[in-house]
C-alpha cells in the first residue's frame, strides 16, 4: 500500500470502515477526506449567508471550478456545464436533439441500462427508433467495435450514443475512431463517459464528439452529485436543461449559453465547487501513477480470478482494453441471473465477508466487476479470491 509524504497510508485518506473491502468504485466512488471537507466548507458558506453566497460568490466560484475541470478533460471552459451526474447530462441531450418519426438513434449493445432506457423512451415518444450495433462479448480488435457500430448507421441515424468505458464489460471503447467515422457521415456522437474521467487521460479537444456526459463522483473521486456535460459549439442551439428556470446570471454579468444550466432553481452547489479539490488530490498523487497502479491491481485481480475459475477475461490483457476496472465472466451455475442490483453471490460476499463487489448480468452471463482505486491493494484481491473459493465450495 502506498503512503503519503507524511507516512500515512493512502487508504486512511478515505473514510471507508476498516472492515469493508470496497471493490465497487465503478458504481459509487467515495471521495477522500480533503474533498469531503472542501464540500463542507462551501456548504457552510451557503448556510451562513445564502444571499451573499448565491448572488455575489457563486458565479465566480462556479467559473473557477468549471475552468479547472475543463483543463483536466482537455476542453475550454466555455464548452462545458456542471450537471449532477452523467444521467442528467444524457437526459439533456435526449430532450434537445431533434428527432422526427422514422429517425434512428444508434447505440452499442454494451450501453448502460439506464442510458438504453432514456433513448428507448425518448425515441418512442417521438416516433423514432433505437438501433443497436452488435459487439462481441469478448472482442479482439478495436476495429470490431467501430465496424459493429457503424455498419448499423443509416441515412436516418441522427445520433450515435456510445460509452467511453462500458459498464457491464468494463472495456475501453475507441471513441476517437468512432467519432472520426461518424463525422464522415455527418452523424453527431454523444459519448457516455462517467468511467473514463481520471481512469483515462480524456482529451475532449481530440475526441471530436458533439456531446460528452460524465459523472465526477466515480474515478475522479469528486463529491457525489457532481458531473458535467460538454457540448460542441455547433450543437448548442435548442439545448435546454432537464429543469428550466431563469436561464440567466443572477449576478447580472453578460449572458452566455451556460446560464441555462447555472441556475436550475435553488440547490446546493457545493459538490461542483469541490471538484477542483478532487483534481488537486489526483494531481498530487500523479494521474499517470494512479492509472498504472490501479491497472496493475485490476490486472492482478484478473489473473487471480481467471486462474481460479478457469474462464477467460473478456478483453485482451492490455491497458488499451481495460484500465482500473475489470469484468470477469463467472462460470455457468444453477443460480438464476437476477435483474436488479442484488445478485445472490454479491449479497453473500457482502454479508459473509464484508466485500462490496458487483455481480452483474449481461447477455445471460453473470459477470464479476472488480474496481480498483488508490485505497485498494493486493490484500483486498486476496480476500475476494479466498471468499470466492469458499463460497464455491459451499
Ligand atoms: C456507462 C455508464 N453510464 C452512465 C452511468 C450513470 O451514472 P450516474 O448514476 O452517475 O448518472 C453509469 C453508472 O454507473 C455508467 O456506468
Amino acid at each position: 500500500m502506498d503512503s503519503t509524504p507524511s507516512g500515512q497510508s493512502i487508504r486512511s485518506q478515505w473514510t471507508i470502515p476498516d472492515e469493508v473491502t470496497y471493490l465497487n468504485h465503478g458504481s459509487f466512488g467515495p471521495s477522500p477526506q480533503v474533498v469531503q471537507e472542501e464540500r463542507q466548507r462551501w456548504y457552510r458558506k451557503l448556510e451562513a449567508q445564502p444571499m451573499d453566497f448565491y448572488l455575489r460568490e457563486l458565479e465566480d466560484a462556479w467559473d473557477a471550478a468549471l475552468s479547472e475541470l475543463a483543463a483536466f478533460v482537455g476542453a475550454r471552459p466555455q464548452d462545458i456545464v456542471f450537471v449532477e451526474n452523467a444521467t442528467t447530462g444524457m437526459n439533456i441531450v435526449a430532450q434537445s436533439v431533434p428527432l422526427e418519426p422514422g429517425d434512428e438513434v444508434l447505440l452499442s449493445d454494451h450501453e448502460y441500462g439506464a442510458v438504453k432506457r432514456i433513448w428507448e423512451t425518448t425515441c418512442a415518444e417521438k416516433g423514432a427508433k433505437v438501433v443497436y450495433g452488435c459487439w462481441p462479448l469478448a472482442p479482439r480488435s478495436p476495429r470490431e467495435l467501430v465496424d459493429g457500430l457503424m455498419e448499423r448507421a443509416s441515412r436516418r441515424t441522427r445520433l450515435i450514443v456510445v460509452s467511453h468505458v462500458t459498464s457491464p464489460t468494463a472495456m475501453v471503447v475507441p471513441v476517437e475512431a468512432i467519432c472520426a467515422e461518424a463525422r464522415q457521415r455527418d452523424i453527431p456522437v454523444c459519448v457516455d463517459g462517467p468511467h473514463a474521467i481520471a481512469m483515462l487521460p480524456v482529451d475532449l479537444g481530440r475526441i471530436g464528439c458533439a456531446f460528452y456526459t460524465a459523472s465526477c463522483h466515480k474515478w475522479l473521486c469528486a463529491p457525489f452529485g457532481s458531473g458535467f456535460l460538454y457540448v460542441d459549439e455547433s450543437y448548442r442551439d435548442g439545448l435546454r436543461p432537464a429543469v428550466r428556470s431563469w436561464g440567466l446570471s443572477l449576478s447580472g454579468r453578460p449572458s452566455r449559453w451556460q446560464d441555462e444550466f447555472l441556475w436550475v432553481g435553488t440547490r446546493d452547489p457545493s459538490a461542483f465547487l469541490a471538484v477542483p479539490a478532487a483534481i488537486r488530490f489526483l494531481r498530487q498523487y500523479g494521474p499517470e501513477r494512479f492509472r498504472e497502479r490501479t491497472h496493475a491491481l485490476a490486472r492482478f485481480a484478473r489473473q487471480q480470478i481467471v486462474e481460479r475459475i478457469g474462464d477467460h477475461g473478456l478483453v485482451p490483457d492490455s491497458p488499451e482494453w481495460y484500465a482500473s476496472m475489470v469484468s470477469l465472466p463467472l462460470p455457468p451455475s444453477d443460480i438464476t441471473p437476477r435483474s436488479g442490483l442484488r445478485d445472490p453471490l454479491q449479497e453473500s460476499l457482502w454479508s459473509e465477508y464484508g466485500i462490496e463487489v458487483p455481480v452483474l448480468t449481461f447477455r445471460d452471463r453473470r459477470i464479476l466487476r472488480v474496481s480498483c482505486h488508490l485505497y485498494n491493494d493486493r490484500q483486498d484481491i486476496d480476500r475476494l479470491v479466498t471468499a470466492l473459493d469458499r463460497l464455491a465450495d459451499t
